[in-house]
């Protein structure tokens, strides 16, 4: 289970500022249902149009998700849209008194709602994630192809948060957390932004005998993936292992979920970062 911290409990379990705004000045959506995380921020102006006077939210998420846009709309209540803008990341963590790594992505969606929002009001290009196609004047080149997302956005997040791995930067932006095809273009971008050459990540080891393998993947399931669904009220279960197809049954709420082929997916890489490169992961009934 995560190690949440009371704040973050207080804002999931009575989340400030649920709702819609039915006449909103701006609107910012980020994520998308398929992604597991979905965000939409509705911002209401004073009347000369500067001032945010209210802010209401709608999401689909985690825990961490529901209270990172709670914190959000708290904090830009009453700022200007500049001072809005000037929110990070790291403010709606610090605002709830941090996150977990590997949900700092709520903090970063908030965030990128907001400036979405703002970007679409003022008319000027919009930041960010592309993975339903809704913004062509969107800035950048995608990398991310599960998670459309831009290498200007990678960019700043790896700046603004001065991260050195690939796993790192999954856990802010999930950039690299599906099909895994994205990860040397976003160690080149670390490279790039940190002046740095990326740090040396988890090896999968050489050889592995069959037997080993199968600890391996066993061993990989139970601390490095089950935990992360655990969190999120899901689990899965092992169901087989031949040759280098694992299957796999989602149990709990990951059972019927829209996201589970993403989640079948980040399983796959997962085991294909640790395990094996040709490791197939198949959810089977079971
Ligand atoms: S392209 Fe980035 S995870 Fe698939």
């Amino acid at each position: 289970m995560w190690d949440y911290t009371d704040k973050v409990r207080e804002h999931f379990l009575n989340p400030k500022n649920v709702g819609e705004i039915p006449d909103a000045d701006a609107v910012g959506e980020v994520g998308s249902l398929a992604c597991g995380d979905a965000l939409k921020l509705y911002l209401k102006l004073d009347e000369n149009k500067e001032r945010i006077v209210d802010a209401k939210f709608q999401t689909f998420g985690c825990a961490s998700a529901i209270a990172s846009s709670s914190a959000l709309t708290e904090i830009i209540k009453g700022k200007t849209l500049d001072e809005a803008l000037d929110v990070s990341n790291q403010e709606i963590a610090e605002f709830l008194g941090g996150l977990p790594e590997e949900k700092m992505h709520c903090s970063v969606m908030g965030q990128e709602a907001l400036e979405v929002a703002i970007a679409k009001y003022r008319g000027g290009p919009v930041p960010g994630h592309d993975h339903d196609h809704l913004h062509p004047e969107m800035e950048g080149e995608i990398v991310c192809k599960c998670f459309g997302i831009t290498d200007q956005f990678l960019k700043k997040v790896i700046s603004d948060n001065k991260l050195h791995t690939a796993e790192q930067v999954t856990h802010f932006t999930k950039a690299g957390g599906g099909c895994g095809g994205c990860i040397p273009q976003i160690n080149e971008l670390i490279a790039e932004v940190m002046g740095d050459q990326p740090k040396e990540e988890r090896k999968r080891p050489e050889k592995l005998t069959n037997l080993r393998k199968m600890q391996l993947i066993q061993d990989i399931l139970e601390k490095e993936v089950r935990p992360l669904l655990w969190a999120d009220g899901g689990d899965l279960e092992l169901i087989d292992i031949a040759g280098s197809t694992v299957q796999i049954a989602f149990r709990k709420a990951c059972a019927g979920c829209v996201s589970s082929g993403h989640t079948a997916k980040f399983v796959e890489q997962k085991l294909r970062e640790f395990v094996a490169e040709d490791i197939v992961v198949e959810e089977v009934e079971g």
